[in-house]
């Protein structure tokens, strides 16, 4: 099958995951050009790619000159989470495919007329979940689907990491409502995906309380939030930025009637607890999974996400995480927030809300001592 051309925008942080999933499947796709608005970014992912497949790609700081210059099949968009919806619009308007990195879009409108605008025009929207290619993450997926847990009881989605000034300095756009959110939108996102995936998909009720204590940012810096889905399971979520000294663990525990499943580590990669009443052929190779951790909290699933996509586009199917996939994270958190501002539990179906509605809500408890 025809390789699937694809450029880069945004050569920020996570850029080097986008970068080493293009070496890793040269054989579907090449990363013909790579943009950001600052060229020196640009350039230097386009000499990371060069040393690792031996051609350079194509260098931009203006990602519509590269659209018209060259043939394009796919746009992966990393840039700040508030231009990935505009950005995404408007590369699918000019028939290419879209990768996008979470959150998908900052609003449940943007995140629909982005699925809208794919569908209409058979074009294949995927968002970076990457984590759901985790090996454990698979396994506990086909659990699950199995229906080895029985009855699903309640899940918990666990982020107790540390991001500190220096990380939200770096990069102001993180923690302001109009580019981003705050720890549960940008960091805790992925875990959300999962808890969601795992125990029923469909959330009936939202409530959440959130706050910001340490970090000196307008969104939260902490968030708990209690889902009801619509099968009747519960989920919570403890995601903080917060944690002294360093990031601990992120984890997912599923717990059924006939089984309990616990995958933990920095970032949902090592098995803590396998446990179902009924044994499976599986059990043995997911207990040789016990152990490992990434090298950093991003994990390598980039690349099996990047194969999934292109598979997807070849066979004409839909990526795992699709932009429908991908909207439902984006909601919960939105509802969670939209809970914190109102006080009131949210229904998931009528959810319309936008990080921006959280500009007029003071999440701060910081002690006088700390606001000073
Ligand atoms: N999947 C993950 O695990 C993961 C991890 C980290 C970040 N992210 C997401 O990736 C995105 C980028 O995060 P980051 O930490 O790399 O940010 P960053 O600030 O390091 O990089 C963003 C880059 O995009 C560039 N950019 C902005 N507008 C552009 C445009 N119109 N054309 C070309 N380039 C443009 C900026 O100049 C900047 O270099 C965010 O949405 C973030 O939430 C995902």
């Amino acid at each position: 099958m025809k390789k699937l051309n694809f450029l880069l925008i945004g050569c920020g942080r996570i850029s080097k995951n986008h970068v080493a999933a293009a070496a890793e499947n040269a054989g579907l796709m090449e990363l013909v050009a790579v943009c950001d608005l600052i060229e020196e970014r640009a350039q230097e992912k386009a000499a990371s790619l060069q040393e690792k497949t031996g051609k350079r790609p194509a260098v931009y700081t203006d990602y519509k000159k590269a659209l018209e210059e060259l043939e394009i099949d796919c746009c992966s968009i990393a840039t700040e989470s508030g231009y990935h919806a505009e950005i995404a619009l408007d590369c699918l308007r000019r028939g290419k495919h879209v990768l996008v990195e979470k959150p998908m879009a900052l609003s449940t409108h943007d995140a629909q007329l982005m699925i809208q605008e794919a569908n209409s025009r058979g074009l294949k929207l995927g968002v970076c979940h990457q984590n759901r290619f985790n090996a454990p993450v698979q396994e506990l997926h086909r659990a699950m689907e199995d229906n080895r847990f029985g009855k699903l009881v309640n899940g918990t989605a666990r982020i107790l990491w540390n991001r500190s000034m220096p990380y939200y300095e770096q990069a102001p756009w993180r923690g302001t409502w109009e580019q981003d959110g705050g720890t549960l939108m940008n960091q805790c996102i992925h875990n959300i995906d999962l808890l969601q995936w795992n125990l029923g998909g469909e959330p009936e009720t939202i409530m959440a309380m959130t706050g910001n204590y340490l970090r000196d940012i307008a969104a939260e810096d902490f968030g708990a939030i209690l889902i009801r889905f619509k099968n009747g399971a519960i989920g919570m979520v403890e995601g903080t930025a917060c944690v002294y000294p360093k990031n601990l663990e992120e984890t997912l525990s599923i717990f059924g009637e006939t089984g309990a499943a616990v995958i933990g580590g920095l970032a949902v990669n090592r098995v803590e607890t396998w446990n179902f009443s009924q044994p499976a052929e599986q059990d043995e190779r997911v207990a040789a999974l016990a152990g490992t951790d990434p090298t950093d909290v991003y994990g390598h699933g980039h690349n099996s996400l990047y194969a999934d996509y292109i598979r997807a586009i070849q066979t004409g199917t839909q990526p795992l995480v699709s932009g429908t996939e991908g909207i439902k994270a984006l909601k919960i958190i939105l509802a969670a927030y939209k809970s914190q501002k109102t006080g009131q539990a949210v229904r998931f179906d009528d959810l319309e809300f936008s990080t921006l509605d959280m500009n007029d809500s003071d999440v701060r408890y910081h002690s006088e001592e700390a606001a000073q």
